[in-house]
């Protein structure tokens, strides 16, 4: 099938070079002229693992193109995937410039019909909108239907999720459009969900709004754990093999981060809001979020006093591992609130130092390496769990310290193996608090 993929971001590129692998004719565009050279020359401008080699495959075999002009990416097309940014407004609520342009695009480009499919998060009712907008730009007389269709991949892990995904949810109020769309995703064998748009759109807030309150609920509980001297693993474990709770999500730590969590949970909370109704356990769920950011800080000053001239080491910056997104990530408001309190903050992350230098304070020095970022550190922050440091030949670094005082906040080290190396270590939920 003859596919366009509006958008090249997380969501659009891995759609793209997915929906090609599986045999379809895909054009992706984009209005950011860098990033179209850049895909054009093969290169993915994001660190994802795995989708450089799928895309180098999806060139070669010509089923993959790029290109600046909407008309060219339309023209033929019988799907019309929108994947632009919703990024969070001033108002919380998802800034939806990307998407109505796109719509004005297709109303005033679109010369065949075509059914437009939305991937990007959008709040509740924007596919009606979305139809509206691109009636009232059409120029020619053609028939377009709208379908939601949320995306449900983990950056990171962005391929293997679209191949492997648990559901594809298709929300439509015309039948033949989402039969259209299940057709498209066929090869992929992933059982296939049916709703109306407005429960789809849904959908998507309502799963990421729910992982963020296993993630808060379960931070909550290795607070109690700190406090009443129980061990957060074990605790999950056993909450988690219980089918009915699942194992998943249930990871003690700093908090979750990204462009999607603590952006949808705003936003569902600012859609009930003007629904007329307060969601309280949402609201408590990015309450716990924020306060856990700063449990490491909170311990360091427990154990160390005041932070004036103190250095203190971050490795890991991005928001979770492999990946180098920083957005929301753990690591900035920590880095900040050290600082504030006088601290000389060194910070050092395997593949987004780069991306960190423009987000971070300048007073934040960047090390190349975590040797270098633990030299004569008085206590370092594990804030992401980058596999560099959970490997136990790792520990000895530490020994470069000018006292081996570790906060694990991904609770991703060995405790016996910093034991050996005489580090002090202070995990997430276990045991008392320092
Ligand atoms: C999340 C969802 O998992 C995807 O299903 C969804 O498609 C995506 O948002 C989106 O809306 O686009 P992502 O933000 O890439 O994906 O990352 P996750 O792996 O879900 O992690 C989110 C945050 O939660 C990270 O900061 C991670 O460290 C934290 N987390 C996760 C925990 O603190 N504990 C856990 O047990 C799991």
């Amino acid at each position: 099938m003859k596919i366009a993929i509006v958008g090249t971001g997380y969501v659009g590129l891995v759609t793209g070079v997915c929906l090609a692998a599986i045999g379809h004719d895909v054009t992706c565009v984009d209005v950011d002229e860098e990033k179209m050279a850049q895909l054009g020359a093969g290169i993915v401008p994001f660190f994802e693992p795995g989708l450089d080699e799928l895309l180098a495959v999806q060139r070669q075999e010509r089923r993959l193109s790029f290109t600046e002009s909407h008309e060219a990416a339309f023209s033929g097309a019988e799907a019309i995937f929108i994947a632009v940014g919703t990024p969070q407004g001033i108002d919380g609520m998802p800034d939806l410039r990307a998407l109505i342009e796109v719509a004005r695009a297709i109303g005033l480009t679109l010369a065949n019909d075509a059914v437009v499919v939305i991937k990007s998060t959008v709040p509740v009712g924007t596919n009606h909108f979305v139809r509206e907008l691109i009636a009232e730009h059409l120029v020619r007389p053609v028939t377009v239907q709208v379908v939601s269709n949320p995306e449900f991949l983990r950056e990171g892990a962005a391929v293997y999720d679209t191949f492997h995904g648990d559901r594809i949810v298709i929300g439509a109020d015309d039948e033949e459009a989402a039969r259209l769309v299940e057709a498209i995703y066929q090869p992929l064998g992933i059982p296939v969900l049916h709703t109306d748009t407005r429960s789809a759109e849904l959908i998507k807030y309502a799963s990421n709004a729910f992982l963020a309150t296993k993630i808060s609920f379960i931070n909550e509980i290795a607070q109690l754990c700190e406090r009443l001297g129980a061990t957060i693993e074990d605790v999950a474990r056993g909450m988690g093999m219980d089918a009915r709770i699942g194992e998943k999500f249930l990871r003690a730590g700093i908090g979750y981060g990204g462009s999607c969590f603590p952006k949808d949970v705003k936003a569902l909370l600012g859609m009930a809001e003007l629904s007329g109704y307060s969601f309280s356990i949402l609201q408590a769920v990015e309450r716990v979020n924020y306060r856990q950011r700063l449990l490491l800080i909170e311990k360091l000053v427990g154990r160390l006093g005041d932070l004036h001239g103190k250095r203190i080491a971050l490795l890991g910056l991005a928001f979770k591992p492999d990946t180098d997104d920083m957005r929301e990530a753990p690591s900035l408001t920590i880095a900040e609130t050290l600082l504030k309190m006088g601290a000389q903050v060194v910070g050092y992350d395997p593949v987004s130092n780069t991306k960190a230098r423009h987000v971070l304070p300048p007073a934040v020095e960047l090390a190349p390496g975590a040797e270098e970022a633990l030299g004569g550190a008085d206590a370092a922050f594990v804030l992401t769990e980058w596999e560099e440091f959970t490997r136990p030949s790792f520990a000895r670094l530490f020994t470069r310290m000018k006292a081996p005082i570790v906060f694990d906040g991904r609770n991703c080290l060995d405790a016996a193996v910093l034991g050996e190396w005489g580090i002090e270590y202070h995990p997430v939920g276990r045991g008392a608090w320092v």
